[in-house]
């Protein structure tokens, strides 16, 4: 039963700061017959909704960007790319969901999730809640989580290999330490010292901070190196792995994305880049991983649905560890609250 006729969502309405954003009224969906409707309780700001409202892309990027993402504002204004909620309804063909079904879900490049309420398919990148995850921790499970089962699987990461990790304390970062070590590998984390014992609460065996040790100089070799950053040279990372080892480039420019898998080439070293694919499985996975408390994703801050432009923000700081919750709706504290894992 649906009475309400129009929903709130966070538009942008230009490329640019937080102040792009505001809300709007947007007709409430309606499940197409295969679909979910359902009602969003959170949300996230993550790197990728920064990237878009600022269009602020990896170096090369710009003129491409806006060309896929919309020439003078995101054609998609609503922006967000991950929720966590209760169905509310379902389409008349659909049987995986019930109405008051708590689930979560990626909406990915397609975004839209920066609203009350959103349809999904059924067979879609949506997944049952874990009985053990909030909300606001369900919603935090796909950006990271779905971006590392991707690189992983390219990578064919393997049970004993050694991985660094690059921007470990972020978001894609967080879930690359998680999910390796529950692959049985061993992890060391590049990121700020003050993150070594969250790291090691996520499994990371050593930490760098890249303020005091510069990690090429340490002769360790890696077999799989994440690069979550993009700031560092391709030669220092290239220079650290072992023989077959893999790069994977989250965040590199496209002169970079263009010289890197030549240079590995020659060194018989494989580079991975590119968007990571948005899959229905990879939900279904991460939802069994936080089932079994291995893979919980980190939270940085929870932010009120209406301080959206505070969140936008702290995001854009880059120096968020894990990530940015949104409340959707409802009367909520004036304060972000804080906590690790
Ligand atoms: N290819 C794909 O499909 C895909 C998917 C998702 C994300 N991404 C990209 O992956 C990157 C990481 O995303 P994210 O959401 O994890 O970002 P994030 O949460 O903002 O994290 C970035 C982390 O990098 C570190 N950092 C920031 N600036 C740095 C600098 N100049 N030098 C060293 N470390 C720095 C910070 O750690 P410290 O404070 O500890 O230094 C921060 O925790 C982004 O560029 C994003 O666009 C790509």
């Amino acid at each position: 039963m649906q009475h309400r006729t129009t929903v709130k969502v966070i538009e942008c309405t230009r490329y640019g700061t937080p102040e792009a954003l505001q809300w709007a009224e947007r007709p409430m969906p309606r499940p197409g017959s295969h679909e979910l409707l359902v009602r969003l309780v959170a949300t996230t700001v993550n790197s990728g909704d920064w990237r878009v409202r600022a269009l602020h892309l990896p170096p090369g990027f710009g003129p491409l960007g806006r060309l896929a993402l919309g020439l003078r504002r995101p054609r998609q204004p609503v922006l967000g790319t991950e929720f966590a909620g209760v169905v509310e309804d379902t389409g008349v063909l659909a049987c995986r969901f019930r109405p008051g079904d708590r689930v979560f879900g990626f909406t990915g490049s397609r975004m839209g999730c920066h609203a009350e309420y959103l349809c999904m398919d059924e067979y879609g990148p949506v997944a049952p809640t874990p009985p053990q995850l909030g909300c606001e921790q369900a919603a935090a499970l796909c950006f990271g989580g779905s971006t590392m089962l991707h690189y992983y699987r390219r990578a064919s990461l393997n049970a004993g290999e050694h991985v660094l990790v690059i921007g470990a304390s972020g978001t894609v970062g967080s879930a690359a330490v998680q999910l390796a070590r529950n692959q049985g590998a061993r992890v060391t984390a590049v990121c700020n010292a003050v993150h070594a014992p969250l790291m090691q609460r996520l499994g990371a065996l050593h930490t760098i901070d890249p303020a005091r040790h510069d990690f090429t100089a340490l002769g360790e070799r890696y077999d799989v190196v994440v690069d979550c950053v993009g700031t560092f040279p391709i030669d220092d990372m290239l220079g650290v792995l072992a023989p077959g080892g893999r790069l994977l480039l989250l965040a590199a420019g496209l002169g970079d994305l263009m010289r890197a898998p030549l240079l590995g080439r020659s060194r018989g070293l494989r580079v991975m880049a590119g968007p990571a694919q948005e899959r229905a499985s990879d939900v279904a996975e991460l939802a069994a991983l936080a089932a079994r408390g291995e893979f919980i994703p980190v939270i940085d801050s929870v932010f009120p649905w209406a301080e959206f432009r505070q969140a936008h923000a702290r995001v854009e700081s880059r120096r968020k560890v894990g990530t940015v919750v949104l409340r959707v709706g409802g009367l909520a504290p004036a304060q972000p609250s804080t906590s690790l894992v």
